[in-house]
């Protein structure tokens, strides 16, 4: 009697262990900087504010060569811009004093966020781009970044 008393509390005390509840996801990087810096424009579900702030979701730009998006993100951007079906005649500020590593977390966040599905954002290639722009002061313009040399990362094969 004793032993099987003893046999159903260890087996008790090991189901109990085993039924520890599984831990909460952690939220993905990149997204308390959207929420805090990017969502009052580009809103918190990507879907921006018409002919104001254009969607980041489903978004040609975003999930197109990271070449382009990590310029536009360093340096900001400026112009008469066709996003979708509407153009958009405002500015997106600059973000380049933020880490290399810490944009390519944002950058890889509005690219997977959404039902976007692009390849993540190394921060090595953030690091290129910006060096090799470094003397850079100014936004650039949507023209600008349709050109297909500043879709590449410089100094980078295969991109
Ligand atoms: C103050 C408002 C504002 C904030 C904050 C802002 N943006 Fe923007 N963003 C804009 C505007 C306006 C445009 C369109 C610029 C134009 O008309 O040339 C834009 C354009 C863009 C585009 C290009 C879209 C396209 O269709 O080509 C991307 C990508 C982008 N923003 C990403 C971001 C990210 C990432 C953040 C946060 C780190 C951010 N933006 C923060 C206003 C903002």
């Amino acid at each position: 009697m004793m032993r099987k008393t003893l046999f159903l509390f260890v087996l008790a005390a090991w189901m109990g262990c085993k039924q520890s509840p599984s831990p909460i996801p952690l939220p993905p990087p990149g997204m308390a900087f959207y929420e805090k810096q990017c969502a009052s424009c580009h809103q918190s579900d990507g879907e921006g504010v018409l002919r104001t702030f254009p969607p980041l979701k489903n978004n040609a730009t975003v999930e197109g060569p990271h070449g382009r998006l990590i310029r536009l993100a360093l340096h900001g951007l400026e112009g008469e811009l066709l996003s979708g079906s509407e153009v958009y005649r405002g500015a997106c500020p600059p973000w380049g004093h933020l880490s290399d590593e810490d944009l390519a977390d944002i950058l890889t966040f509005i690219r997977k966020r959404w039902g976007n599905n692009a390849p993540p954002v190394p921060a090595d290639d953030i690091k290129m781009i910006r060096l090799f722009y470094r003397d850079r002061t100014t936004p650039w313009t949507p023209e600008e970044l349709k050109k297909p040399e500043n879709t590449s990362v410089p100094g980078v094969a295969g991109w």
